[in-house]
């Protein structure tokens, strides 16, 4: 009887995992969506009656298991490289003339740059037994569990093979709108653009989250394809197609020059927008495998291929109104509102305008056509305003006298840009304020976004960020609010409770002191231990702090002298909430934090003890030997030894400038 139950088992899944592949990775389903559900129902019946006979590459796997304390570090293979970047068609000329002086008649493929991320899968004998991250190229992250939620990955091969596949995880830009709709419902921060979507979801420690987030996987690359008798990229394609895989061989092409590459990227440019998928360039790499392995890798990057990508996307809109908002420290902003639009993934409906001084200087008028431009994760902006279309006479710019919330007249000192509304009880201050103490690199409160806050905010149960903390006695009446269920006011209180328990850098940085920033609360916490050391601080020793300037130290100063100040302190004293340096939950930095580098070479732009330093400032270790745990080579004039090994090893290698990119992205 088993023997047919299993029969029946499995027959299941060959069928389901047959429609899955058709409706994912070809788009091309060939069964009804009733019939699915009917074949996946009978598989789960069975897999519940016959526990023993559940199979690990079973569909039903892919609801997500229990949830991890941490992602696991593993090493990859081949160091997961990735290209250098090129920006226009000099450079893409540039690309074809140095491969043409090892390579006499080259040719390429022309292939979407997926804008997600990349993740690594090893199988073995066809099934999936590995999911990774990039991580630093070396090191990446244990993701099976959330990969497995993939639908579009297949969790066993169509033979029984032992591969390393490579591709972008990415999230389908329908995928990310309604995710970002469902956030907004929900008063959470929307993702700014699909990549940053998918990379949430994809590092969610709770894979059944994952599961929800519909995430999608684009092969594009074996790692050592002569290894299955893969003579061409193009074929490589093919053959992770034919092994199960969603792949863009429809929309890879191949170029024999660069003026044949040239009309591919402007051709994938112009059907950017209507591919379902975020792209943000086109993908360049020699065709032949032979010529790609003449070719090698530099210490870097692969020399057989190059990443072009698109430029800043541009899009004319028309400018319906400018809003001034109202920031925590009254700082009031112009913005445009226009219809939403999609720009570069994201759909946009305003972008800033700064200030007075810029609204003037760019002489944008209700009624403009404006060009918005977006580049990459960066806040939309208002490029050019094409005066020439204005067809009326349209109200030049004015800016407001008063603040357009609580109307007290606004303020703007000599020598500022800036206009601010002085008013401390402003509700539009008090809201921002509660907001960004509550944020996800302050106290971290997930739940308490921005719609939330302003709906606690008009109920009057938080009228100031204390209050946050008086909640837990109004459990019953936030159950009784239209949207509000038992189970996320019992997550959001769960979160309040929990942020009393951070360390003392994320409560600086919560308390929205003027001119103190992320990484200006690291440094304070870390001087002063306690949050009533640093209150008692003199002004003169505040100054003295490295780092500190004197316009900081005197905000910091008078932040502590403010009577309204110290009674939100002494009440979220009160409260528990922790008034320590825990000396952990360091700023997190992808580059950095985690990581060992090996310096070497006479560096120019730090000493020596300066690098070491803000290496450890930001969570990393440096040593003083290569091996392959070593993590970047950071590289200065006249290397020795340390570069031939780190170049041996495939180890990352940077230059001082490069270095010095990832230390300015810190301190932003
Ligand atoms: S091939 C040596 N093909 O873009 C890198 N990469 O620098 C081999 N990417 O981070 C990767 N679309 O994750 C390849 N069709 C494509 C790609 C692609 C996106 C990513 C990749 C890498 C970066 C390229």
């Amino acid at each position: 009887m088993n023997k047919d139950v299993e029969k029946r088992m499995n027959e299941l899944i060959d069928i389901i995992n047959k429609a899955s592949y058709e409706y994912y990775a070809l788009d091309n389903p060939t069964i009804s969506d009733q019939e699915y559900d009917d074949y996946y129902n009978e598989l789960l019946r069975i897999e519940r009656n016959h526990p023993e006979l559940k199979r690990d590459d079973s569909p039903t796997a892919r609801v997500g298991g229990e949830a991890l304390d941490s992602f696991t570090k593993v090493e990859h293979r081949t160091p997961m490289l990735s290209f250098d970047d090129i920006f226009n068609e000099d450079e893409v000329i540039a690309f074809d003339e140095r491969i043409r002086k090892t390579i006499k008649t080259p040719s390429y493929t022309v292939e979407p740059k997926m804008d997600g991320l990349s993740g690594s899968l090893i199988y073995e004998k066809g099934l999936l037994v590995r999911a990774a991250t990039r991580g630093d190229g070396v090191v990446g992250e244990d993701i099976t569990q959330n990969v497995k939620t993939i639908k579009s990955v297949p969790l066993r091969l169509t033979r029984p093979i032992d591969i390393e596949v490579r591709g972008e995880i990415y999230m389908s830009k329908e995928s990310f709108e309604k995710l970002n709709k469902m956030k907004e419902e929900r008063g959470e921060k929307p993702f700014a653009n699909p990549r940053n979507a998918a990379a949430g979801s994809v590092r969610q420690l709770d894979s059944k989250i994952t599961a929800t987030r519909n995430l999608d996987y684009m092969a594009y690359f074996i790692p050592n394809p002569e290894d299955y008798g893969i003579k061409f990229q193009s074929d490589s394609l093919l053959f992770l197609k034919e092994l199960g895989f969603k792949t863009n061989y429809k929309l890879n092409k191949v170029a024999n020059n660069y003026k044949e590459i040239l009309e591919n990227i402007e051709k994938l440019g112009s059907e950017r927008a209507s591919l379902p998928f975020p792209i943000d360039g086109v993908v360049l790499k020699v065709n032949s495998l032979e010529d790609e392995a003449r070719l090698g890798t530099t210490a870097r990057v692969p020399r057989w291929g190059i990443a072009y990508k698109f430029p800043a996307v541009e899009v004319l809109t028309v400018l319906k109104d400018i809003k001034f908002t109202v920031g925590r420290t009254g700082k009031i902003t112009p913005n445009a509102i226009f219809s939403p639009v999609h720009v570069d993934g994201s759909l946009i409906s305003r972008a800033t305008l700064h200030n007075e001084a810029y609204c003037k200087e760019k002489d944008v008028r209700i009624g403009d056509v404006v060009e918005l431009h977006k580049a990459g994760d960066v806040i939309p902006e208002i490029g050019e305003v094409k005066k020439e279309r204005r067809t009326e006479s349209l109200k030049p710019f004015e800016m407001i006298k008063n603040c357009p919330i609580c109307n007290t007249p606004l303020v703007k000192k000599e020598d500022e840009a800036d206009y601010y509304c002085p008013n401390q009880n402003c509700p539009s201050r008090k809201i921002e304020g509660i907001i960004h103490f509550a944020e996800r690199d302050a106290m971290n409160i997930e739940g308490l976004g921005d719609k939330i806050v302003e709906d606690l905010f008009n109920f009057d149960f938080v009228k100031k960020i204390e209050d946050i903390y008086t909640l837990q006695s109004h459990r019953e009446e936030l159950e009784e609010l239209e949207g509000y269920g038992e189970r996320s006011v019992e997550k959001l209180l769960n979160a309040i409770e929990k942020s009393k328990e951070n360390s003392l850098e994320r409560l600086i940085y919560g308390l929205g002191i003027k001119h103190v920033g992320k990484k200006t609360a690291k440094i304070l916490a870390k001087r002063y231990k306690t949050l009533d050391n640093l209150m008692n601080a003199e002004l003169d020793e505040l100054s003295g702090v490295d780092d500190i300037g004197g316009i900081i130290a005197k905000s910091v100063y008078e932040y502590f002298k403010n009577p309204d100040n110290l009674k939100l302190i002494e009440d979220l004293r009160k409260f528990g909430v922790n008034f320590k340096y825990l000396g952990k939950d360091e700023i997190e930095s992808e580059f950095f934090t985690g990581k060992t580098f090996v310096l070497t070479g006479a560096l120019e732009l730090y000493t020596r003890d300066k690098a070491r330093e803000i290496i450890e400032s930001f969570g990393g270790k440096t040593s003083e030997s290569v091996s392959k745990k070593t993590s970047a080579v950071i590289v200065g004039k006249d290397p020795g030894s340390k570069y031939e090994k780190a170049k041996k090893l495939g180890i990352p290698i940077l230059n001082e400038e490069q270095f010095k990119t990832e230390v300015d992205k810190m301190n932003e």
